[in-house]
């Protein structure tokens, strides 16, 4: 394993035992929801997001109680929407990091309070970690929000569902895979740096500039791999997207294309890092991975 890789399965085993302490036990009721919230959360995923909090929070003398809330939070928040993303109603997924899918497992009505119960979870978490101070705690509340919402994550699933069998062109496209799976992206990195209380406006701004690029190039390596990459690797059902005729990077440009386009995307990624010294790292290095990844 090189440096990285030792990094990356320190913190995501880091969020593993946060996601542990934060989960609802089964020994309290509702024993099922608590069951399907744990099952979708738990032992699984690439657990990119609290890796890009863990990052960002390296910039600056970071509170740690915060970070680790955010990391818990905003994972929160994204397995949320993997749950609801797999539903019948959405993608009709039946597998999911390598298990069946919550609603394959618990049905869809758990499913979709598994879901409810995770997003409020999600604030529950953030809202309780107050060794920051209150201003700047409900600064980091209301970007998980925005980031989740009608103008984040949730309004680019509306707008992918509205467009299945269409084909968008290239901005359209990039704001719906921005908005679906940027936003959360971005509000990880900015979490990050807002667990330091020191960190400026202006290295705000340039870490959202890095984290808009590698959102971005992040669903859009997500759509080649869909393509390119076998089910048993990815832990979901490969060429799904093809399949429900999905509006993707690689029906517009074509594999190679997406990729190359992905590749570009980073590279300009990491170059808004380059006001940051050597503490920045960890963001550099987790961009090269988001292309290199194979699930
Ligand atoms: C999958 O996200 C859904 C998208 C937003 C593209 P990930 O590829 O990060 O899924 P996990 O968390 O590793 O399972
Ligand atoms: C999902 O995009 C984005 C989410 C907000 C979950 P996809 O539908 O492509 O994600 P996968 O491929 O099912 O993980
Ligand atoms: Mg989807
Ligand atoms: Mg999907
Ligand atoms: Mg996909």
């Amino acid at each position: 394993m090189n440096d990285l890789q030792l990094w990356q399965k320190r913190v995501a085993a880091q969020t593993e035992i946060i996601l542990q302490q934060k989960l609802p036990q089964i020994s309290q009721e509702p024993v099922v929801l608590h069951e399907a919230m744990r099952y979708s959360a738990l032992d699984g995923g690439k657990r990119l997001r609290p890796l890009l909090v863990w990052a960002a929070s390296q910039l600056g003398d970071s509170v740690q109680a915060a970070c680790e809330a955010a990391m818990a939070a905003v994972e929160c928040i994204h397995v949320y929407s993997l749950v609801h993303d797999d539903m019948p109603e959405m993608d009709n997924d039946q597998l999911r990091r390598g298990k069946p899918t919550c609603h394959v497992q618990f049905g869809d009505a758990v499913a979709l309070l598994t879901g409810d119960a995770l997003q409020t979870l999600a604030f529950d978490i953030l809202s309780a970690a107050t060794e920051l101070p209150a201003e700047r705690q409900l600064k980091m509340v209301q970007v998980l929000a925005k980031a989740s919402g009608s103008l984040g994550m949730a309004g680019g699933q509306a707008i992918d569902l509205a467009n299945v069998g269409k084909d968008m062109k290239q901005p359209a496209l990039e704001q719906m895979h921005g908005l679906k799976t940027g936003a959360l992206i971005r509000a990880a990195v900015q979490l990050g740096g807002l667990s330091c209380p020191q960190i400026t406006a202006d290295q705000l701004a340039r870490l959202d500039a890095y984290a808009a690029k590698l959102g971005l190039a992040f669903q859009v390596i997500d759509d080649v791999l869909d393509c390119e990459a076998d089910t048993a690797t990815l832990g979901k059902t490969a060429g799904k997207d093809a399949d429900n005729n999905k509006p993707t990077y690689v029906k517009l440009m074509g594999l190679q294309a997406a990729r190359k386009y992905a590749e570009q995307l980073v590279r300009e990624a990491v170059t808004e890092l380059a006001v940051f010294d050597e503490r920045a790292q960890y963001l550099r290095q987790l961009a090269e991975y988001v292309v290199a990844r194979n699930h």
